[in-house]
C-alpha cells in the first residue's frame, strides 16, 4: 500500500468517527433547541458562540487556529439552521414545495418578536418598511439582527418605482453588503414587491425574507415569488421571480390596519375561495371573519401554495388568480384612485359569476363594507381594459365561477366581453 493510499484510509476512518460525533452533536443541539423553544429563548447567541470558539482554539496548534475557527463557525451555522428547521416544522407552518427554492410560511400571533428563531439574522440585514406601517414592527425585527439597517420609504404605490429600487441597492452597496447578507420586507405588498426585487438583483440575488403586515400581503402577495416595480405608471412592468427564504405572518400586526385596507385585502381571499374552497366562501357568508382571521389567512395560503406549486412562473394555472381582475383592473384605472384594488376586484368578479353566485357574493362584499357599483364610465373601463398588459391581441381569457369552489376559463374577444358588460351594467358605452 503506498503512502497516498494509507493517508486516504486514515481520512476515511476519521470521517467515520466524525460522522458518529456529528450525529451525537446534532442530538444535543436538538435538546438545546427544545429547551430554547419552551423557554422562549433566541436560537442565535453571538457572545456565547464567540466565547466557545475562543476556548476551543487552545486545543489545536497555533498554525491551525484560523482554519479551526472557520470550521467551528461552519459547524455552528449548520446547528443553527437545524434548530431553525426544528422550530419551523412546528404548528402553524405551511411549506411551499418548489425543489431547492422551497420555503416555509409561518402564521402565528406574536411571531414578530421571535423572528430570529426562524430567519438567519446573524448578518447585515436591510429592513425595508414604509411610513404607514407602525415603526415598532421594523424595530422589533431590528432588535433581533446582528447588523440592521432600516430604510423607511413613503407609503403608497408611487413608492414602488425604480428610484426606490436604486435607493435600496445603494444603501446595501454603501454598507458593504455581500452575497451572504439579506433583505427583509416589513409592510404590505408595495414594500414586499419592491424589497424582494432589490434582493433579487443585488449581487445577482441575495436572501429575502418577507414579513407581510396587510391582509393582502399576508394572504396573497408575500408568497409566490413575484417581485416587481412599476414603470412610468405601468404596474409591475420590471421585475423577477425571486422566492423568499421564509415568510413570517403575524396576524397581530393587522390590529393597526384600517378597516378599508383589511376588507380590500380580503377580497383576494374571497376570490380564491370562490375558485377553490367553497367552505372558505361559506365562512365569509356566515360573517365572523375577524374572529377567524388566522383560519382565513391559512386557508387562502393553502390555495395559493397549491397554485404556485403547480405553476411557479405563471404559464397556465396561476392565471386563475386573475379571477375578477380583467374587469377589475379596468375599473381600477377608470376610478383613478377613488377605489382600492380589492374593491375593484370585488366589482370585477360580479359580472363573471353565475346569477346565483353573484347574489351571494354581493352580500359578502356588502358585509365587508365594499361597494357593489362603480361610478366610472363604462367607456373608460373598456378603454383601460384594452390597454391592460395582460390582454392578448384582440381577446382575453376570463375566469368564471358558476358554483363556489370551482372555476372555468373562457377565451373571449373584447367585443363579446364588452357586449356582456353592456348588458350587465344595463347601459350602452
Ligand atoms: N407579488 C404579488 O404576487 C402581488 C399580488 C398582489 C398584489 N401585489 C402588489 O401589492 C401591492 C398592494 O399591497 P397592499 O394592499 O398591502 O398595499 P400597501 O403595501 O400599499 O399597504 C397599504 C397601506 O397600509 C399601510 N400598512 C401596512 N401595514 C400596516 C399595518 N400593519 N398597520 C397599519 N398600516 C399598515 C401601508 O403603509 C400602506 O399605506 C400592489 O403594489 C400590488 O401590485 C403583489
Ligand atoms: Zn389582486
Amino acid at each position: 500500500m503506498d503512502k497516498l493510499e494509507q493517508a486516504r484510509l486514515k481520512i476515511n476512518g476519521i470521517d467515520r468517527q466524525m460522522a458518529e460525533l456529528f450525529v451525537e452533536r446534532m442530538s444535543a443541539v436538538r435538546e438545546v433547541s427544545e429547551y430554547k423553544r419552551e423557554h422562549g429563548l433566541k436560537v442565535v447567541d453571538p457572545e456565547r458562540e464567540a466565547a466557545i470558539i475562543k476556548s476551543n482554539l487552545s486545543y489545536v496548534p497555533e498554525e491551525l487556529r484560523g482554519l479551526y475557527a472557520e470550521f467551528l463557525r461552519d459547524v455552528m451555522d449548520v446547528a443553527k439552521s437545524y434548530q431553525r428547521g426544528a422550530e419551523v416544522k412546528g404548528e402553524g407552518c405551511i411549506t411551499l414545495s418548489l425543489g431547492d427554492r422551497s420555503y416555509d410560511i409561518l402564521v402565528k400571533r406574536g411571531s414578530l418578536s421571535c423572528a430570529c428563531s426562524f430567519m438567519d439574522l446573524d448578518r447585515k440585514v436591510l429592513i425595508v418598511t414604509d411610513d404607514g406601517v407602525p415603526a415598532e414592527y421594523a424595530k422589533t425585527i431590528a432588535l433581533q439582527c446582528a447588523e440592521p439597517y432600516i430604510v423607511t420609504l413613503e407609503q403608497g404605490e408611487k413608492t414602488k418605482n425604480l428610484d426606490s429600487f436604486r435607493l435600496l441597492l445603494c444603501k446595501m452597496l454603501e454598507n458593504r453588503f455581500t452575497r451572504k447578507d439579506c433583505v427583509i420586507a416589513v409592510g404590505g405588498g408595495v414594500i414586499g414587491d419592491l424589497a424582494g426585487f432589490a434582493a433579487s438583483a443585488y449581487m445577482r440575488g441575495i436572501d429575502f425574507y418577507n414579513v407581510p403586515t396587510t391582509t393582502l400581503s399576508q394572504i396573497d402577495s408575500s408568497i409566490g415569488g413575484k417581485v416587481a416595480v412599476d414603470l412610468d405608471g405601468y404596474k409591475n412592468t420590471v421585475g423577477a421571480f425571486w422566492q423568499p427564504r421564509f415568510v413570517l405572518v403575524d396576524p397581530d400586526t393587522l390590529k393597526t390596519l384600517d378597516r378599508r385596507q383589511i376588507s380590500s385585502g380580503l377580497a383576494e381571499a374571497v376570490k380564491m375561495s370562490l375558485c377553490f374552497d367553497a367552505g372558505l366562501f361559506e365562512m365569509f357568508e356566515s360573517g365572523g371573519v375577524d374572529e377567524n382571521i388566522e383560519e382565513v389567512i391559512r386557508r387562502s395560503l393553502m390555495i395559493k401554495k397549491s397554485v404556485v406549486e403547480q405553476d411557479e412562473k405563471e404559464s397556465g394555472l396561476r392565471r386563475v388568480l386573475n379571477f375578477g381582475h380583467t374587469v377589475g383592473h379596468g375599473i381600477e384605472t377608470a376610478e383613478a384612485g377613488r377605489l382600492t384594488h380589492g374593491e375593484c376586484v370585488g366589482l370585477g368578479m360580479l359580472p363573471m359569476c353565475s346569477a346565483e353566485v353573484r347574489k351571494r357574493l354581493a352580500k359578502v362584499l356588502t358585509d365587508l363594507g365594499m361597494p357593489l357599483k362603480t361610478e366610472a364610465a363604462l367607456s373608460e373601463i373598456k378603454s383601460a381594459m384594452l390597454h391592460d398588459k395582460k390582454s392578448e391581441n384582440s381577446g382575453v381569457t376570463v375566469v368564471r365561477v358558476d358554483v363556489p369552489g370551482s372555476y372555468r376559463l373562457e377565451a373571449m374577444t373584447f367585443d363579446s366581453l364588452f357586449s356582456e358588460l353592456d348588458s350587465f351594467y344595463g347601459r350602452e358605452a
